[in-house]
């Protein structure tokens, strides 16, 4: 008789999770369908190319410009989807993604997506979408320094809504342990296997100091420094970062070795205790997490397939696409 209540119960609930599941998959990212490789193939042929020309132009100037671009299109599918609303300004009754704490004063590129769009608005006025432009530009960045690109399913729209407060919610912090970021990651739809390998994205570009300066100084009551940092490396990053330094311009790079090349040495890194934030080296303290860094670190060749697969899934995040949202004219102001 028990077991007669108890089993439609179960089923009942196991339903009830696989139909929650599955909602919120397609919820949160939604299908390949809707965004489509070569979307401008037809309505504005040199879009790519256009987008490619202006990164390569930035990054011949300043090769940090690459790193900025990358993790400009992730801030950007974090908050509300990828829909071009990290490029929005502040204006006097809003205060706008761009202005939150996690994005200024060190998101940088901004002006590389204006640049590339004024002449698409030129050449194909109101038809390539800021949040293309975006996701275009990140994937000829990880081009430039990594030396592999992938197609970007294209077709986004742009949102009209930016808030600084939804950027500080959905955005994962440096502090954060591995259950942290998995549930950052979960919450956008995106795996921890995922979440490892776009954290490889961490090979290049620079931080501020402010970003780890805790694991150097006043770690906690009992211990001033973070003993899951090499001690050499820690002495080293406290010369460039001293303690009280008032500087909040101050800056390392993330891979002191090959700054400007995407490789796997952010794995060999978190190997060697030199991960930089907490996020990247508590990634040893789960065993799956730290298989994935070890698998990483000894294939570059299929850390490359996997980080290209998983920035085509982040760019999908939240799309907006046909009817919904606009093309924005200019892309730090909505329409
Ligand atoms: C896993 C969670 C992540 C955390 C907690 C995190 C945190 C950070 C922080 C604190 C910085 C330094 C900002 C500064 O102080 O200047 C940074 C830089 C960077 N992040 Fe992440 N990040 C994460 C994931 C990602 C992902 C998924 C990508 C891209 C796929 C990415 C790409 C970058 C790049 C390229 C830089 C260098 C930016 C530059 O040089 O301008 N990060 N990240
Ligand atoms: C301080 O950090 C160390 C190393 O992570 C840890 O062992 C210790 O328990 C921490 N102390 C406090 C008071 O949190």
């Amino acid at each position: 008789m028990e077991s007669n209540n108890i089993f439609p119960t179960l089923t009942l609930s196991t339903f009830t999770v696989i139909v929650v599941l599955v909602y919120q998959y397609y919820y949160v990212v939604p299908s390949n369908a809707e965004l489509q490789v070569g979307f401008y193939d037809a309505s504005c042929s040199s879009a790519e190319f256009i987008v490619k020309n202006e990164v390569q132009r930035a990054f011949f100037t300043d090769r940090g410009i690459a790193a900025g671009l990358v993790r400009m299109h992730f801030h950007d599918c974090f908050v509300r989807g990828c829909d071009g609303s990290v490029l929005i300004d502040s204006t006097p009754s809003n205060t706008a993604e761009k202005d939150a704490p996690a994005n200024n004063p060190s998101l940088r590129g901004f002006q590389v997506i204006d640049n590339a769009k004024s002449r698409l608005e030129f050449l194909c006025p109101g038809t390539v979408s800021c949040a293309d432009i975006l996701a275009f530009a990140a994937r000829d960045s990880v081009e430039l320094t990594g030396g592999f690109g992938y197609d970007v399913p294209a077709g986004r729209k742009d949102g009209r809504i930016s808030l600084a407060t939804e950027a500080s919610a959905n955005l994962p912090g440096p502090s954060f342990s591995v259950s942290q970021l998995r549930q950052a990651f979960a919450n956008k739809g995106l795996r921890q296997d995922e979440m490892v390998t776009l954290s490889g994205a961490h090979t290049i570009g620079r931080s501020h100091c402010t970003s780890f300066s805790n694991r150097l100084f006043n770690f906690n009551t009992t211990t001033n420094q973070d003993p899951s940092l090499d001690p050499v490396y820690a002495l080293q990053l406290s010369r460039q970062c001293p303690p009280g330094s008032t500087n909040p311009n101050s800056v390392v790079p993330m891979d002191p070795f090959t700054p400007t090349i995407m490789d796997t040495s952010y794995y060999n890194n978190i190997l060697a205790s030199r991960g930089l934030f907490t996020s990247d080296q508590t990634l040893l303290t789960n065993s799956a997490t730290a298989n994935e860094v070890i698998a990483n670190s000894q294939s570059p060749f299929v850390w490359r397939s996997k980080f290209a697969d998983a920035m085509v899934r982040m760019g999908q995040i939240g799309v907006l696409t046909g009817e919904v949202g606009e093309i924005r004219a200019n892309c730090r102001v909505i329409n």
